[in-house]
């Protein structure tokens, strides 16, 4: 049932010159149809390369945001108009207006996971993968540093020699989860290395062997020779690498890790976007692509 559906989107997708981008959080049966995986920072440096005419994000809204903001020239769906991330929508340009006066010679790093709009008026985009690098790099040794406070006090550990200023944002999948929990997976799992996103709180983080994007903690747990993982990231991320290795063992640091905005997406959805009965068309003002654009490209020239 599933590969049949699978079987006619792809063959859509070729008819209707389509290329599909898929985040690591999508359901296995979504990306083993996508043209490529992975985390935010490798789904917007691969947008600038696609060939189709279209393509399809199945994935959340400022994903395909960033998408438009990279290759205007591509008609760019959404796969479903429903998939927001909350974290990108806690704070606006006018909130951060308004704190920029306060720390007017602080350079303004906004997470990927931030709108187009909120984009216009950063210095610099990060991802998780590359926020540490990045910031490192910044001439400027005031960061202010937003959404997610987790992540920013992650990056502030790192680079004890800057001053940081954190906003109380962040990403309400990963902060459910608290120390406690993950400490009762390590008591039944006491082999098992301990790979976390740095979304997660700092007293989960600290107890991390491996701290990192999505593509990070794949790559550590296919590479590594350790043989039991507990995963602190989306649940699919634990499935997925246990698809990839086989011989391995993965566990959930908790099975409430689910990103219901990222899960809201399913393969009905991709098929009936191809076939133009579903989806949203991202448009976007081009004054602000522009405008917003320069903060993404910074994030690749540095990262
Ligand atoms: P990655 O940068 O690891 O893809 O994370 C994106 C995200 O939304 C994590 O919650
Ligand atoms: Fe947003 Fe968190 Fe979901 Fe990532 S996991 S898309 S940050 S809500």
């Amino acid at each position: 049932m599933i590969k049949d559906l699978q079987q006619r989107i792809l063959k859509l997708k070729k008819e209707k010159d389509f290329c599909i981008l898929a985040h690591s959080y999508m359901a296995q049966e979504i990306k083993e149809i996508a043209d490529f995986t992975g985390d935010s920072y490798a789904l917007a440096v691969k947008s600038k390369d696609v060939k189709q005419k279209n393509i399809l994000m199945c994935g959340v809204r400022f994903m395909a945001e960033t998408v438009k903001i990279l290759a205007p020239e591509k008609t760019v769906y959404l796969s479903n108009p429903d998939a927001g991330c909350p974290m990108a929508e806690q704070m606006d340009k006018n909130l951060i207006t308004v704190v920029k006066e306060q720390y007017p010679d602080y350079t303004v790093v906004a997470y990927i996971n931030t709108t187009a709009a909120l984009k216009t008026i950063c210095d610099v985009c990060v991802t998780s993968s590359s926020a540490v690098e990045i910031c490192k790099k910044l001439e400027s040794d005031k960061i202010l540093f937003i959404p997610d406070c987790n992540l920013g006090a992650f990056v502030e550990k790192q680079i004890p020699e800057k001053t940081f200023k954190l906003l109380n944002g962040g990403c309400p999948t990963h902060a459910k989860i608290s120390e406690e929990q993950l400490l009762a997976t390590m008591r039944k799992h006491p082999e098992a290395k301990v790979l976390v996103h740095p979304e997660c709180k700092p007293l989960v983080v600290r107890h991390a062997d491996y701290v990192g994007s999505t593509s990070g903690i794949i790559n550590y747990a296919k590479e590594s020779e350790d043989k039991e993982f507990i995963i602190g990231t989306e649940i699919s991320i634990a499935e997925e690498l246990q698809y990839l290795c086989p011989d391995k063992k993965f566990y959930p640091m908790s099975k409430d890790l689910i990103c219901s905005n990222m899960k809201c997406t399913t393969l009905a959805d991709v098929y009936n976007c191809l076939n133009g009965e579903f989806g949203e068309v991202i448009e976007l003002d081009e004054e602000e692509r522009l405008k917003a654009k320069h903060c993404i490209d910074e994030m690749i020239r540095l990262g």
